[in-house]
Order: C-alpha cells, then sequence, then structure tokens
C-alpha cells in the first residue's frame, strides 16, 4: 500500500465526523421512499397470503371457490402453483413457501391471493377454506426437549474438564433462566413489489437484508436461474435481523405471482399476519452448574440452552453457535461443557434479531455472575473483576481464539467512575433504607462482542464505484439501508479516499445486478465488508488518477496531494472534477468493482473451535431502575453507557446506534412479551397486546460516550469497529438493576424471569 491508501495514518477530512444520516430530514418530513411509497404501474395486482389458522394438523383440503368468485379476485396459487422448487431454507432444506400436506405452525403460509386491491386480497384470503386433520401442537422446549424434537442436532464446546473443575469447586451452584424472545416490530412490515419482464426476468422490490438471498430463491421458486432475478432495495424502515431471511417468503410468493399474470404484484403483510407468520428472537431457557472458588473466581460452567427453533431451522444453527460463543462474556471460563439445543415447536420459524443469540448467552453469565455474588454475599462488581479477561487471568476463550486489544478494565473503570458508582450506590442503599415499596436498584455489566459472520464464507462484500468526467462519484455496494446509517458510513469512506466532499458521493439503491454473491447486511458487519470493499474500489481508481496526475504536473507520486476536492503537486493544481475528466481523455478507466475477504478468520464447526471473529468490541452499562413493589412496575431513571467503536467512522451515527440498541435491549428485557394461547395462537400480534418500548421509557438521564484512542489494532476501515448489536445486549444492566431493586431485602439469589414485566417483577419480590 502507498502512502495515499493506508487506512491508518492518512489525514481524515470526511471519516470521523458526525455527519447526519444521509436520509434523515427525508424520514422526518416523509420523503424518504419505501416500497409501499413506490408509484405502482398500471395493473399492478395487490396480493395477501392465506395462512394456517391451526399450529399442527394435516391440510385435508383446499377450497378458494368462494374467493375466486368475487368480483376483482384474480387468482389463488399454492405449493402446487410452483414451477420451481418450494423450498426457501436459508441454510438447511426443507422449509417450504407454502405448506401443501402438513401444518407445522399458526400463520404458517398455504398460498396467496391477487386481487385488484390490498381490501380485496385479505377478504378473499379469509374466504379460502381449509379442512385440516388436527395433531397436538407442542409449545414448550422443555417438553420438546424431552421428546427429542429438535430441527437440528445439538451443539457442544467443551473446554478443558468441566466435572473435575465442578468437583475441586469451593461452591457449585445451579440455575436456570427463562429468556424470552422478542418480536422485531420493524415499522415497515414485510413487503415486496415485483414486477415481470421479458422471458420471465423479475424485478424485485424487496424490503430485506439479503438481497442475494432473495434473488437465489425467487429464482428456485419461480424455476429460473439467478441471473433472470434482479433484487433492488432502496431502505427498509427497520431489519433488526427480521428481514435477513424471511424476507425471501414474500418476495417469492409475490414473484409467483407476476410471473403467471405477466402483471406486477405487490405483497405486504399486515402487522398482525407479519406477526404470526414469520419468526422472531428465539426465547431460550438456559441451565447451568457453575463452580467457583470461595473468592467468586470461575473454575468451570455447564451450561445448556433449549432454543425455541419453531417448526424448522432457519437460522437457528448459528444463531445458538453464537449464543455459545457469548455464554463467556467478558469472564475467563478455564472449564467449560456448552451445549445448545434446536428444540422444535410448533410455532414460526425464529431468526436473526439484532445480537444473533449472543444477547442469550450474555443474559446467562451475568445472571451466573449475579448469582455467585448473591450466594457468597460479594459486591457482583468485584466478581466480575476477578473474572474478567486478563493477562495474569486467562485471555482464551473456551473457543480457543486469544482476547486482543482487551478493554475491559478500562472501560469499566471509565464507566464505574464518570458514573459516579459510589455516591449512588450509597445513596440508593439509603433511599432503600427508608423505603420499602419504591425501591431501587443499581447494575453495572460489561460487554464484550465478537464481530464477524461465525461463518467464515460469509465474510466478504463487494462494491462498484465509477468516478464520472465531473468528478462526481456513483457508489454502490452489496450492503443495505435499514436505518442504521451504512450508506452514510460507507460514502464518507470513499470520499475520504478522494478527498472530495461527501455530497459529491451518490448514494444508491442495493441491487443484485451491480454487486453480485452478496453476504446479507447483519451481524453488525456491514461498514466493515462493505466499506473495507468501497476503499479498495475506490482506491484503485485513485491509482490510476494518481499516475495520469504524476504525468500532467511531471510530479513524482509522493508529492501529489489529493485535498478538498482538488488534486496539488508542487504549486500546481486541478480540481478533481479536472482530473476525472483527463483521465477520461487519456482512455484510464475511472470504474473499479472491489472486492474484501476479511482476514484471519477460521472455524471448526463441529469442535466449535477457531477464530470466528476478527476482532471483539467492548462496552459497559450502569443503569439505576426504581420498582414499584405493590404494582410490579419499572422504570430506568438513568443508564451510563461507554461503547468502544474504535475510530469511529460516524460518531453522530453511532451514538444513535448506542441509544437505539439499548431501548430496543430495554424493550426485550422489560416489557416485550410474547404470549400464546394453548392452542399455540400467538395473541400478541400488534401494539395494543405487544409493548414496544415508547420515547417515555427513554431514560430520562441517558449519558452515552464512544471509548477514546480506540483505534483498532486489527486493520478494519479506517480502524474502526461495529456497532449495530453489540449495545443491545448493555440493557441487561436494567434487568440486573430490577433483580438488584428486588434483592435489597433478600438473602441469597432468586429468579426473574424475562422480560421483567410487572407479573414477573412482583413473583420475584413476593
Ligand atoms: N438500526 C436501525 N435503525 N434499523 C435496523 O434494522 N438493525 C440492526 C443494527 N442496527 C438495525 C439497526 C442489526 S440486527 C444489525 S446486524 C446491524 O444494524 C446491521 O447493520 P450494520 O452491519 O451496517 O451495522
Ligand atoms: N450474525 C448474523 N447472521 C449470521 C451470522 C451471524 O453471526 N452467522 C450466520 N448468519
Ligand atoms: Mo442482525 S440480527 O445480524 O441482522
Amino acid at each position: 500500500m502507498n502512502k495515499h491508501m493506508q487506512t491508518t495514518s492518512m489525514e481524515r477530512s470526511v471519516v470521523g465526523k458526525g455527519i447526519a444520516h444521509d436520509s434523515a430530514k427525508k424520514h422526518v418530513a416523509g420523503q424518504a421512499i419505501y416500497i409501499d411509497d413506490m408509484a405502482e404501474l398500471p395493473g399492478t395486482l395487490h396480493a395477501a397470503l392465506v395462512v394456517s389458522t391451526i399450529a399442527h394438523g394435516i391440510i385435508k383440503s383446499i377450497d378458494a371457490t368462494e374467493a375466486l368468485a368475487m368480483q376483482g379476485v384474480h387468482l389463488f396459487l399454492t405449493a402446487k402453483d410452483i414451477p420451481g422448487h418450494n423450498d426457501i431454507a436459508p441454510i438447511m432444506s426443507g422449509e417450504p413457501l407454502f405448506t401443501d400436506d402438513k401444518v407445522e405452525h399458526l400463520g404458517q403460509p398455504i398460498g396467496v391471493i391477487a386481487a385488484d386491491s390490498i381490501e380485496l386480497a385479505i377478504k378473499a384470503a379469509h374466504a379460502v377454506v381449509i379442512d385440516y386433520e388436527e395433531l397436538e401442537p407442542v409449545l414448550d422446549v422443555e417438553i420438546a426437549h424431552q421428546r427429542k424434537e429438535y430441527v437440528l442436532p445439538a451443539q457442544e464446546l467443551i473446554q478443558g474438564d468441566v466435572e473435575a473443575a465442578l468437583k475441586d469447586a469451593a461452591h457449585v451452584f445451579e440455575g436456570r433462566l427463562e429468556i424470552g424472545g422478542q418480536d422485531h416490530f420493524y415499522l415497515e412490515t414485510q413487503i415486496a413489489y415485483t414486477i415481470p419482464g421479458e422471458d420471465n426476468d423479475m424485478l424485485v422490490y424487496s424490503s430485506t437484508q439479503h438481497p442475494t438471498e432473495v434473488q437465489h430463491h425467487v429464482a428456485h421458486v419461480l424455476g429460473t436461474l439467478a441471473n433472470s432475478v434482479d433484487v433492488k432495495v432502496r431502505r427498509m424502515g427497520g431489519g433488526f435481523g427480521g428481514k435477513e431471511s424471511q424476507a425471501t417468503i414474500i418476495a417469492s410468493a409475490a414473484a409467483l405471482i407476476s410471473l403467471k399474470t405477466g402483471k406486477p404484484a405487490k405483497l405486504r403483510l399486515k402487522r398482525a399476519v407479519d406477526m404470526t407468520a414469520t419468526g422472531k428472537r428465539h426465547d431460550m431457557v438456559s441451565k447451568w452448574r457453575v463452580g467457583v472458588t470461595a473468592e467468586g473466581k470461575i473454575l468451570g460452567m455447564d451450561v445448556e440452552y433449549l432454543a425455541r427453533a419453531g417448526y424448522s431451522a432457519d437460522l437457528t444453527g448459528p444463531v445458538i453457535t453464537r449464543a455459545i460463543t457469548h455464554t463467556d462474556n467478558a469472564y475467563f471460563v478455564p472449564n467449560a461443557r456448552i451445549v445448545g439445543h434446536a428444540c422444535k415447536t410448533n410455532t414460526a420459524s425464529n431468526t436473526a434479531f439484532r445480537g444473533f443469540g449472543g444477547p442469550q448467552g450474555v443474559i446467562t453469565s451475568e445472571t451466573i455472575i449475579d448469582q455467585i455474588a448473591r450466594e457468597l454475599s460479594l459486591n457482583p462488581n468485584d466478581v466480575r473483576a476477578i473474572n474478567y479477561y486478563a493477562p495474569d487471568n486467562g485471555e482464551l476463550t473456551p473457543y480457543d481464539q486469544q482476547v486482543e486489544q482487551n478493554q475491559l478494565v478500562p472501560v469499566t473503570q471509565t464507566l464505574l467512575a464518570s458514573a459516579e458508582w459510589d455516591r449512588r450506590r450509597a445513596e440508593i442503599d439509603a433511599h432503600n433504607a427508608k423505603n420499602p415499596i419504591i425501591r431501587k436498584g443499581l447494575a453495572m455489566m460489561p460487554v464484550k462482542f465478537g464481530i464477524s459472520f461465525n461463518l467464515p464464507s460469509l465474510n466478504q462484500a463487494g462494491a462498484l464505484v465509477h468516478v464520472y468526467q465531473d468528478g462526481s462519484v456513483h457508489l454502490n455496494h452489496g450492503g443495505t439501508e435499514m436505518g442504521q446509517g451504512l450508506f452514510m458510513k460507507v460514502a464518507q469512506v470513499v470520499a475520504e479516499v478522494f478527498q472530495i466532499d461527501v455530497d459529491r458521493v451518490k448514494i444508491t439503491e442495493t441491487q443484485t445486478g451491480k454487486v453480485p454473491n452478496t453476504s446479507a447486511t447483519a451481524a453488525s458487519t456491514g461498514s466493515d465488508l462493505n466499506g473495507m470493499a468501497a476503499f479498495n474500489a475506490a482506491s484503485a481508481i485513485k491509482s490510476r488518477m494518481l499516475k495520469v496526475a504524476t504525468e500532467h504536473f511531471k510530479a513524482d507520486e509522493g508529492s501529489i496531494l489529493f485535498k478538498d476536492n482538488e488534486v496539488h503537486a508542487e504549486g500546481q493544481s486541478l480540481t478533481f472534477a479536472e482530473l476525472a475528466r483527463l483521465s477520461w481523455a487519456q482512455r484510464v478507466s475511472l470504474s473499479e468493482a472491489g472486492h474484501y475477504a476479511t482476514p484471519k478468520i477460521h472455524w471448526d464447526a463441529q469442535k466449535l473451535k477457531g477464530r470466528p471473529f476478527f476482532y471483539f468490541t467492548y462496552g459497559a452499562a450502569v443503569a439505576e431502575v426504581a420498582i414499584d413493589t405493590i404494582t410490579g412496575e419499572s422504570r430506568c431513571l438513568r443508564a451510563d453507557i461507554l461503547q468502544d467503536c474504535g475510530a469511529s467512522l460516524n460518531p453522530a451515527i453511532d451514538l444513535g446506534q448506542i441509544e437505539g440498541a439499548f431501548v430496543q435491549g430495554m424493550g426485550w428485557l422489560t416489557c416485550e412479551e410474547l404470549w400464546w394461547d394453548k392452542k399455540g395462537k400467538l395473541r400478541t400480534i400488534g401494539p395494543s397486546t405487544y409493548k414496544i418500548p415508547g420515547s417515555r421509557d427513554v431514560p430520562p438521564e441517558f449519558n452515552v460516550s464512544l471509548l477514546n484512542n480506540a483505534s483498532n489494532i486489527e486493520e478494519t476501515v479506517f480502524r474502526s469497529k461495529a456497532v449495530g448489536e453489540p449495545p443491545l445486549m448493555l440493557a441487561i444492566s436494567v434487568y440486573l438493576a430490577i433483580k438488584d431493586a428486588i434483592g435489597s431485602n433478600k438473602e441469597g439469589s432468586f429468579d426473574l424471569k424475562t422480560p421483567a414485566t410487572p407479573e414477573n417483577i412482583l413473583s420475584s419480590v413476593n
């Protein structure tokens, strides 16, 4: 790399600036165009899914006569109308787009209706008569586990000798935690708009985090090749993992209508259908035995997860892997056995959700620490501190990755000081001594989160950069925008390479025809992967332009400086646009496809050993809560967060991600409760019954900072670190603070299942 291409020492003029999200104003003005805002083409058909009304059974007959007789209803398609493969499984197989024999969850798609309007399509969908032979549903992970009903084999990680460690331990504690699931509740529900072309070509507008997956599945379902399907995504109204795999259902169903009718088709799900038909965060039960010294130092841990996979695998395998590889959280565990079971239940197939199994691992870890402290009457922060990964304690994870650039001590120490822990701890204890009804709680916890997809092959990206003759730049890459600010960050990277203003870089919709074979925008890797691919593309163009400049200025490369939309050498200068035009005139290519593959990672998926993560991010939070011991209500009064973002690409966007993730995590742990009735019908299917945090749930005092001087030691794009998911887990501090409040007059440890709703808090108080 020459000096023009270094990611480190270059003076930064665009990267590292807190520039607003490129669509911020459009979002608030209602001018950002989502798929349902696009002008509809003449003849557009509107679709509705026909879904199962029972959780488990055999389909005896499907009768759409009445539905099809309605004026304005065009057609009804089921499994037998699929010309290609009826399978949308993202990793495994046997996950049908439309089921035609057995029904495995309530809300499972059976077919799709197309009509002149959405209202009519929905009405017609309800008029389809399906006759079932009902079977008993399995709705509980413990029952599935007893019956050995799994969607995948168990995953097991072994380190050292856990039985020997437990035998030698001064104390062994056992525990069990029920961890709730979570609906994505993206503001824009799942949607696709498909436009048929010549020769069975299909243009697909999909609200998806994974355009390539949508492309592949639409092609499979239609029986065409990937090169017949072009998928476009300008933005999503939120994804949060829910559009990583399951957008394929919606896009494939719409494409099928377009194929059969030759007309554009739009399928968008009403909130209630979205919530019943698609998967969520895996609720899990974790169980453990932990062996510790008299001082509370962990010697060994035996942990088992029962994850609600739902009826099929979807992404459950890698979700469990991430739970297993985050059960250590910040703590050195010399001996471990960590097992994850993918329990098969008659509920929607659970999927990716911000943190991707990490939250379930980290809350288990932190609950174990909490239990050790309570049982031994120790300060929980002291128990944390003696167990942190540290050079004199141990820095090898149970999966054999070395913990590097370990920021646990600086992050937690700095935060405890800035949050004024000691003073507030004393005040809260004094408050609780006088106030038996409204009690307060305080807790601190750290998060260490591994960055990379835990499947090495997914850690790659592509970008396409063009420089036009007026010096403006067209930027395209494989990442998708779901509100997280990826497009601005990658535009900043390109502007930085060329040393031009960021508004000269045109942000464009993701498109499989421009950048192929992409990974999902997921695992928080969007800017790491696509930022680096765009960096590589822009740098290649820049080095060609540099050569043109050296000849023009008759100067050597080292003396040429790209700065402020200009190019200078030895007292001479050209505008960036003039150099672009000069390059064109000399027949030099101003376009480049860049690629990036994360180095250093490897993974043995059988043994669960290797280096799955390129690096770790670190963060910590202190939360203060109050609980009402009569009603069970809780509030977070104050939260302090310190998060490691490396050398942040955009601190304004990163702060927004941290705040949003924390509040979403609070929702998962305090108010968002999924509730199924005995027949397997989800009864929390909209905002009236499923409570997501509102603006008044944001902690009234909310101090968020980024760790200073924290350049990534790994060569990531401008030494930044990922931010999208890790801070969600910092909300576990709120859960622990609620436990602190409940436990203020209790001896020993006690259980609090999540979400810590008023009901669950009351049952722990009493
Ligand atoms: N932020 C917003 N506003 N909307 C989202 O849907 N998804 C989260 C996170 N932040 C999400 C979000 C999830 S699950 C991931 S994996 C990352 O963003 C993905 O984007 P990134 O890799 O560019 O951070
Ligand atoms: N995160 C999100 N999606 C994934 C991952 C992950 O770690 N691994 C495979 N798909
Ligand atoms: Mo995020 S759960 O990896 O889409």
